[in-house]
C-alpha cells in the first residue's frame, strides 16, 4: 500500500527508534558530535515531510526503516578518513541485513543514499531519493547550522 499518512510511518519510526539494536548508533558520533542515531532520525523526519510536501505516495515503513538504517555502520568515523564516504553504505547493509531482514527496496535506500558519490548505485526508488536528498540536507544543518 503506498500512501502519505504519518500514523504508519511515525509508528514505523517509533518501532524502530525502541529497539535496541537501533539504538547502538547512540554510541557513535558524526557531524559535529551529533550522533549516528539522531542524524539517522533527522533524515527520517525530513525524508518524510518532503514526501508529504511533494504529495509523493510512498511505502511508509519502508522508508522510515530504510532511512533509520542508512548509517547503521556501527562506527564512529575518524576525521579525514576519506576511504569511509565510499564504503560505509555497504558496511552499513552488511550490519542491517544480520540484524534485520529487509526488503530490495530498503537495501538500496541504504546503498544509494550517499548517490551520485557512489555512481554505481543509483536510488531506484522515491524513497530512496527522499532518503539520498534529505541525508543531504541533514549533514548540511548538522556541519554548518547554529548548534
Ligand atoms: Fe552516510
Ligand atoms: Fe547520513
Amino acid at each position: 500500500m503506498h500512501t502519505n499518512d504519518a500514523a504508519r510511518f511515525y509508528g514505523a519510526l517509533n518501532r524502530l527508534e525502541r529497539d535496541a539494536k537501533v539504538r547502538q548508533m547512540q554510541r557513535c558520533t558524526q557531524h559535529k558530535g551529533n550522533t549516528t542515531f539522531r542524524h539517522c532520525r533527522s533524515v527520517a523526519v525530513s525524508s518524510f515531510r518532503l514526501a508529504q510536501w511533494l504529495g509523493w505516495r510512498i511505502d511508509e515503513p519502508t522508508l522510515a526503516r530504510g532511512a533509520m538504517l542508512h548509517e547503521f555502520h556501527l562506527y564512529t568515523r575518524r576525521r579525514n578518513d576519506l576511504r569511509h564516504l565510499f564504503r560505509h553504505p555497504r558496511l552499513a547493509l552488511r550490519n542491517a541485513e544480520a540484524a534485520f531482514s529487509l526488503n530490495d527496496k530498503e537495501r538500496n535506500i541504504i546503498l544509494s543514499h550517499m548517490w551520485p558519490l557512489t555512481l554505481a548505485t543509483p536510488p531506484r526508488s522515491k524513497e530512496a531519493v527522499l532518503v539520498m536528498l534529505a541525508d543531504k540536507y541533514c549533514a548540511c544543518r548538522e556541519l554548518y547550522g547554529r548548534r
